[in-house]
Parts: structure tokens; sequence; C-alpha cells
């Protein structure tokens, strides 16, 4: 099952999210893989340690073999395997921004759930990380996945950006994947004790929208646990924001 974390904003927790869901899952006793499809490669640095140079071809590689006409490995992909037990992750690179009008020309947005098919065998979760635009990357990850997740910050420039990103999902769906599941929308940074969130969060379940009911608080226990490059549920188990995530990571599973 492969689910990806998807909002066009920047900074509203797809790499956090990815990262700690992936990693509850995998705790849990899933053989679990991350994909970064970011250039930016937060989610690779938080679970790898690695940065820059060091950091491996991973997902880049892929997307570089499907442009090439020799004998290159084609549909695969280099999988790293991290110090967590049933946690795996495919690698982002600064290449992924050169390559991509490259993809693009070339027709090549269905190659990434081709990968996936073949990848089924040997992981039971599949969780992606996107980069923050509904560029060739994130059409890929939302063509190629069952259930995509949107973090949402409570802003209210945010919440105008929602109802657009709705809208862009049920075309994607028409058009290329009837499968995609919305799963829900995850809020995160929640101020449990400002007026306006909640406010707007009654106003969003009033319209109908997914909001799935555990929030995620703001601490800074996320920013240590990016600098530990440890994820939660290994840094601090019995925090209150890591049980808000094994919290929804089970109601995602049904458990
Ligand atoms: N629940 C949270 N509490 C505190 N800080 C958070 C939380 N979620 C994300 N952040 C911080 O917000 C910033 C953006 O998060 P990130 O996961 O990189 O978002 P995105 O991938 O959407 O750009 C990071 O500095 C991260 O540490
Ligand atoms: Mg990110």
């Amino acid at each position: 099952m492969r689910r990806v974390v998807f909002n066009q904003k920047g900074g509203v927790g797809k790499s956090s999210i990815a990262c700690n869901l992936a990693a509850v899952s995998a705790r849990e006793g899933y053989r679990t893989l991350l994909i970064d499809l970011d250039a930016q490669a937060n989610s690779t640095q938080y679970l790898t340690g690695l940065a820059g140079d060091d950091i491996p071809m991973g997902i880049a590689e892929f997307f570089k073999n499907t442009l090439s006409t020799g004998l290159a490995k084609k549909n695969h992909v280099d999988i790293y395997e991290t110090p967590f037990d049933n946690l795996h992750v495919v690698t982002a690179t600064a290449e992924l921004a050169d390559l991509q009008p490259k993809l693009e020309a070339k027709h090549k947005i269905n190659k990434l759930a081709k990968l996936l098919d073949a990848l089924d065998e040997d992981y039971e979760r599949i969780y992606i990380d996107t980069p923050p635009a509904l560029n060739f990357y994130a059409v890929s990850a939302l063509i190629a996945a069952n259930r995509v997740l949107i973090p949402f910050d409570c802003d209210s420039f945010s919440r105008h950006a929602l109802y657009g990103l709705l809208r862009e999902l049920e075309e994607l769906k028409e058009d290329h994947n009837e499968g995609l599941e919305v799963e829900g929308i995850v809020v995160n940074q929640f101020q449990a004790r400002a007026a306006l969130p909640q406010q707007m969060l009654r106003e969003l379940e009033a319209e109908g929208l997914p909001v799935l009911p555990v929030y995620l608080s703001s601490s800074v226990k996320m920013r240590e646990s990016h600098e530990a490059n440890l994820p939660l549920i290994h840094l601090d188990p019995n925090h209150k924001l890591t049980q808000q995530f094994v919290e929804l990571h089970d109601l995602l599973e049904g458990h």
C-alpha cells in the first residue's frame, strides 16, 4: 500500500509527517519504504544522516535511466537501509531538479508507478514524500499511490490553497488514477489554546472536508528529532507528539 504525502505549500510538515509515519510503520513491524521525491532531500537527510555529495543517487538515478537508450538497468532503484529495523529509503538528490524538464519532455510520468509495482513484493508500506509543487514528481507520486495525505497548518492562506488542491486531486483522479483515495487532511502544528485554528477546523469539517481527528501538536521535539536524525518514535517514544503520530498511524491502518 502506497501513501503519498502532498501539499503544494512548503513548510506544512510533509517531510516530517512522511518520515515519522514511516518510522512508526516500521516500528510496528511493517516492511516500510520511504521514497523521497524532493530535490531538497529533507527526508533523506533526516532518516540517513547523510548530506550533500554523500547521498547516493537513489531516485534520480532511476529517473535518469528511464531516459537512457542503453543497457542501463530499467525499473530498478538503489535502496538505502537505515539503522532502523524495517525502514528503508530511496534517497533524493539535487539532480532531480535538472532531470525534471527532460522527464517531462519524454513523457515519463508513469515510470514511478511501474517501479512501485515491482517494489510491492518487498514492501508492505510505501510512503512518498513530495516537493512543494504539483510538478512532475508530485504528479508521478499521485499517479503511483493508492492514498494521499494532505498536511495542513490551519493558516488562512493554506485554507484557500486547500480547496484548489482538492479540485486538482479530483481532476488527477479522473484523468490518471481512479483508485487514488484522499485519505485525509492531517492537521499539523496545532495550537490547542488558540481559538482561530479550532474555529477553522470546525468550518472545514462542516463543509465536509475529510479532516482527520488526530491533530499533531507543535513541539520543539520535531526540530530536535531532525537534528539527531532520529524519528520521534526512536528519539522519545513517550512524548505527546510521538503518541499523536502513533495514534494517527493506527487510525490510518484501522487498528
Ligand atoms: N509538529 C511540528 N512541531 C514543530 N515543528 C514542526 C512540526 N512539523 C514540522 N515542523 C517544522 O516545520 C518545518 C517544516 O517542516 P517540513 O516537514 O520540512 O515541511 P515540508 O516538507 O512540508 O516543507 C521544519 O523546520 C520542521 O521542523
Ligand atoms: Mg519537505
